[in-house]
């Protein structure tokens, strides 16, 4: 097949072209014939005219590359090696919602062809590609897997806003239905990452290790969340403790902060499904979950006590959010734990401003109901830094000190202007 690909005689298709499967598609389109497929017609037309929907990918990276973009499935009878990167989100209950999998299998089911490959990148629990997946593509195809066709594993691990760590340089781990799937699969890889290959023992292996790289991420910030909480109390910052406790050659560098996003507050709960499913009911994945979780709660409480302290009735009181982005420096919105902080300090009835320059008003007000203003206004009772962007990060105590009222109180989540000084200001950080 790796050879087939390189000399243009077969083509590679990328099933749902977001934040993974476009870089991917367009990485791939440098060596190889590609087709990049997704159902949203108004993002596949973006991307014809050289444009990411995600704004992630610059027009240039667009230019001179092997690749139809199309929303139209029968272009994919010519594919013969599939990957799909479709979302794998969970739904109100913290459930897998397997729904864009099942559909996108349903769809390169009826396009398989004997000898071709499917290899599955969005991150989903172990054993989900071969006991949910395969079954799809065979009753869709008709073939067999594994003698038929091939399938395959390979997590990715893209940071969205990282220009450091994109797709060639970070090692990309692979897995195979047998020897020579993983042969091939991590040939047509391996032509396209510099970091290296790492092959799994098997499909499950990946999976799993996609999984618990989120996991263990999420858990390693709600101990720090957690301590965040316990030190509040005690009247000091964790990030001082934090400096202090790093200075032993084994401790590990984490930070408290609002944990949203599509990855570490969502996979965790595919490991955990499993789990349950399996008779195991997790108790420290879970336990984590609930911190981090908490936290948008525990930063609102927080203000509207120093607010109260400030001698300000909550209900006549204006604060401004800096960021709705689930991170700093993207546009990304989803699963954004600053929207539970708007809305906590909501109904503590506190009026608040919400400023993002990053984010989508559009975006903002479908997913979550609130509204963004266009420009930062004067006389605030407290300003909270929510989402660290460069913008944000780049104004000093002073700065802020200039918007608010006489008694000004500044909230910063991640405590980016902890080490300034900040005479006549009310600070705290988590
Ligand atoms: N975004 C990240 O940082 C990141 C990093 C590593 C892994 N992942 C994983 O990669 C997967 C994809 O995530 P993403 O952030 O790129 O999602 P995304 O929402 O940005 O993009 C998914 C794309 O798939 C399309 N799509 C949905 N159903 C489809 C279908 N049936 N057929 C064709 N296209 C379909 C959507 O229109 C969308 O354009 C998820 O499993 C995610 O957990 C994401």
């Amino acid at each position: 097949m790796y050879q087939k690909l390189l000399n243009k005689e077969r083509k590679i298709a990328v099933i749902g072209l977001g934040y993974v499967g476009l870089p991917i598609a367009l990485e791939f389109a440098k060596h190889f014939s590609v087709i990049g497929f997704d159902i949203n017609e108004e993002k596949v037309k973006m991307m014809q005219n050289h444009e990411d929907p995600s704004k992630e990918v610059k027009t240039e990276a667009f230019k001179g590359k092997d690749i139809l973009f199309t929303a139209d499935s029968e272009d994919l009878k010519q594919a013969h090696f599939f990957v799909v990167a479709v979302p794998t989100p969970v739904d109100e209950h913290k459930v897998p919602n397997l729904k864009p999998v099942i559909s996108a299998s349903n769809t390169v089911g009826k396009v398989l062809k004997k000898g071709d490959y499917v290899v599955y990148e969005s991150t989903v629990y172990p054993g989900c590609t071969e006991e949910d997946c395969l079954p799809l593509l065979e009753k869709n195809s008709g073939l067999n897997g594994g003698t038929d066709f091939k399938i395959g594993y390979s997590p990715e691990r893209i940071n969205p806003g990282d220009k450091k760590n994109t797709i060639a340089t970070i090692t990309k781990i692979v897995s195979g239905n047998d020897a020579e799937a993983l042969r091939e699969i991590s040939q047509v890889y391996g032509r396209i990452i510099t970091a290296g290959i790492y092959e799994a023992e098997s499909i499950k292996v990946a999976e799993a290790a996609k999984v618990i790289e989120n996991a263990q991420r999420d858990l390693n910030i709600s101990f720090m969340n957690e301590l965040s909480i316990i030190f509040d109390r005690m009247g000091i910052n964790t990030h001082h403790v934090i400096n202090a406790a790093a200075t032993k050659w084994n401790f590990q560098r984490f930070y408290p902060g609002l944990v949203g996003g599509h990855c570490i507050g969502v996979d965790p709960y595919y490991l955990t499904h499993k789990a349950q499913k399996l008779g195991y009911s997790p108790q420290v994945i879970l336990s984590g979950r609930r911190i981090n979780d908490g936290m948008p709660a525990f930063v609102a409480k927080k203000t509207v006590k120093l607010l109260i302290k400030a001698g300000r009735d909550p209900k006549h009181a204006k604060v401004l959010v800096l960021g709705i982005t689930f991170k700093e420096n993207v546009s990304d919105i989803r699963n954004s734990k600053v929207a539970d902080l708007v809305k906590e300090l909501q109904d503590f009835s506190v009026a608040v401003d919400l400023y993002d320059p990053n984010a989508s008003a559009d975006e903002v007000k479908d997913e979550y109901g609130l509204k963004t203003v266009d420009k930062i206004g004067q006389d605030y009772d407290a300003v909270i830094i929510a989402v660290n962007h460069d913008e944000f990060k780049s104004w000093g105590v002073a700065d802020y000190k200039k918007i608010m009222t006489v008694k000004p109180i500044l909230i910063d989540v991640k405590g980016v202007l902890l080490d300034k000084p900040k005479d006549g200001v009310e600070y705290w950080s988590l």
